[in-house]
């Protein structure tokens, strides 16, 4: 055992022979105490690491500081709503917020729905903020002017075609590191692992040939 092990070591570092008898057991106080916090931290921390899924694995990978402002640069102006959908620790909601949105984050996992609600409120913005506990597959997205996917390829184009079916004319979507996969991009901004795919909805809800280039959003 673990804890008898862990006991008669201490004991054998700290008492002399005979002198052992009404001493706390210190290993096992130590073993219980190491154990109690495995226990608490695996609680805490699963939810956070293992994807929350539904029809697919959409896992808990937060935005760079470098995707944030891509994605803030990318988004319309104009006192307008912002859905993160898959919202996370909430940082690209807060982040909107800060800038004026009236922003909402959508998100299955209910720690990170907690966590978020706790972050816009620390950082002043929970009058602007909203945070649902919702499958994204459930929520209609048409009252929103800007939506911000961060996904996996693999659920793309399922939802290319629910967003097509349900945004608003004048929406913009903002697709973070995986673009659409039938969809020509309006915009582009950002390099790499940061980069973000920009659509408009009158270009999203009617697929257009490649005739026009794709251009850089202007910072
Ligand atoms: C790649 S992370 C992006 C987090 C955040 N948008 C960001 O950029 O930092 C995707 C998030 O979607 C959440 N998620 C997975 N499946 C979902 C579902 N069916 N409905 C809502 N959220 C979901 C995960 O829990 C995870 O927090
Ligand atoms: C989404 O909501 C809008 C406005 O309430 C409605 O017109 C539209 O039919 C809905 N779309 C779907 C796919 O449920």
């Amino acid at each position: 055992m673990l804890e008898a092990k862990g006991e008669s070591a201490i004991h054998s570092q700290e008492s002399s022979p005979g002198e052992s008898g009404g001493k706390v057991p210190w290993g096992l106080v130590a073993t219980g105490l190491l154990g109690g916090t495995l226990v608490a931290l695996y609680a805490v921390a699963t939810p956070f690491v293992t994807p929350a899924l539904r029809k697919l694995c959409l896992p808990f990978v937060p935005a760079t500081p470098a995707q944030v402002r891509n994605v803030l640069r990318a988004v319309q102006r104009g006192g307008g709503t912002l859905v993160d959908i898959g919202s996370g620790d909430g940082r690209i909601v807060i982040a909107a917020a800060k800038q004026g949105f009236c922003a909402v984050g959508i998100e299955l996992n209910p720690w990170l729905v907690w966590y978020s609600r706790y972050r816009a409120w620390r950082e002043g913005v929970h009058h602007k903020t909203t945070f649902y506990r919702s499958d994204l597959w459930k929520v209609n997205f048409s009252q929103y002017t800007n939506v911000v996917i961060f996904g996996v390829p693999q659920m793309m184009a399922q939802l290319e075609d629910k967003l097509r079916a349900e945004l608003s004319s004048g929406a913009r979507v903002v697709a973070c590191r995986f673009p659409f996969p039938r969809q020509q991009p309006d915009a582009t901004a950002g390099e790499g692992i940061d980069m973000v795919w920009v659509y408009d909805s009158v270009s999203f809800i009617a697929p257009r040939a490649d005739t026009n280039p794709v251009h850089p959003v202007e910072s």
